[in-house]
């Protein structure tokens, strides 16, 4: 079994790579040696690769960015995915791919369904839909993990900005009405590795049966004030000296971004459940694991 993993310096492919170890040979490009902005090109490598499964976690992820980078992100997010899923579809490759809550538009406090309509409100947001579509419509074997919030111990990403800035300052100001799952690259890893590692005999029936779009982030909900107020505690009481002393709840109003972002990014994990068995851990259990994980790094 040849296992092509990209994007694996970023959180997810990185804690996709150790679950996978060992279930076969893993095939881990750098950028250089598959450049998802050269879509054209992938098919070529891929024939050089021989893949017999491809999981697909890397990605343009610079939300803001995307706002005056638009073609790169179409081609990173879009035209990539795009060619990867026909070169798979075409000689039944099954492929595990990642999308984003940016796709729907924040409206009302329902958990988003696989099925809801979506209606991205960013260019990151489009490009990561129009990856989806593109997949759905190459008709091969494939699977699309949804998912929010993501963070790890290590990278950039909202755990590592708020350590930081809380030793720095006194008072932090964080956004309370944008609601969601902070989501670890270790909780998405270990529920792919539950869906893909027993399966690897029978891929291709597995997602003709139950692929698509399946949600995949934390149980339960919180702000991003919450989420960074949970990071202080968990820090203070691991024996961290910090400098702040407030965590300020704000409107999305006082924090104005390059890219407009949802409110409601809450995912239902219905599905999840039903088709898979699988029952991811409470925000706050992954983030208490990733605390002490990141603590050391800290210090
Ligand atoms: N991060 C989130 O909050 C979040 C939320 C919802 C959904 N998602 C989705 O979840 C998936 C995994 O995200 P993540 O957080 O693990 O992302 P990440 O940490 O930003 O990692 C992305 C990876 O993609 C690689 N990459 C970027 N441009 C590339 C290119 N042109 N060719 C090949 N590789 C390239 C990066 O390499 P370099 O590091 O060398 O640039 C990095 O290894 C993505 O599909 C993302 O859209 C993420």
């Amino acid at each position: 079994m040849r296992i092509l993993l990209t994007g694996t310096d970023g959180q997810v492919g990185g804690a996709l790579r150790p679950l996978l170890a060992g279930h076969g040979t893993i095939i881990a490009p750098s950028v250089a040696e598959f450049d998802l902005s050269k879509p054209d090109a992938l098919a070529g490598r891929l024939d050089d690769f021989k893949p017999d499964l491809i999981i697909n976690p890397a990605a343009y992820t610079a939300v803001d960015r995307a706002e005056d980078e638009r073609e790169l992100a179409f081609l990173i997010n879009a035209k990539a995915p795009e060619a990867i899923a026909q070169w798979a579809a075409s000689r039944r490759v099954p492929l595990v791919h990642f999308s984003t809550d940016y796709v729907f538009n924040g409206s009302g406090d329902k958990p988003w369904r696989e099925d809801s309509p979506t209606g991205p409100l960013s260019v990151y947001g489009a490009s990561k839909l129009a990856g989806d579509v593109a997949i759905a419509a190459a008709k091969g074997p494939h699977l699309i993990a949804r998912t929010s919030w993501v963070y790890a111990a290590t990278g950039a990403n909202f755990l590592r900005t708020i350590a930081r800035l809380a030793g720095e300052r006194k008072e932090l100001r964080i956004v309370a009405d944008q609601i969601g799952a902070p989501t670890t690259a270790r909780a998405i890893a270990a529920a792919i590795t539950g869906i893909v590692v027993p399966n690897l005999a029978n891929l291709n029936d597995l997602f003709a049966r139950k692929g698509g779009v399946v949600n995949l982030v934390c149980a339960g909900e919180t702000s991003w004030h919450g989420f960074a107020s949970a990071i202080v505690d968990g820090l203070r009481s691991r024996g961290l000296a910090l400098a702040v002393e407030t965590v300020v709840p704000i409107a999305t109003a006082d924090f104005p971004t390059k890219a407009v972002r949802p409110g409601n990014s809450r995912l239902d994990l219905s599905r999840l459940k039903a088709d898979f068995g699988i029952a991811t851990p409470a925000w706050q259990d992954a983030l208490a694991r990733e605390l002490d994980a990141v603590k050391p790094l800290l210090a």
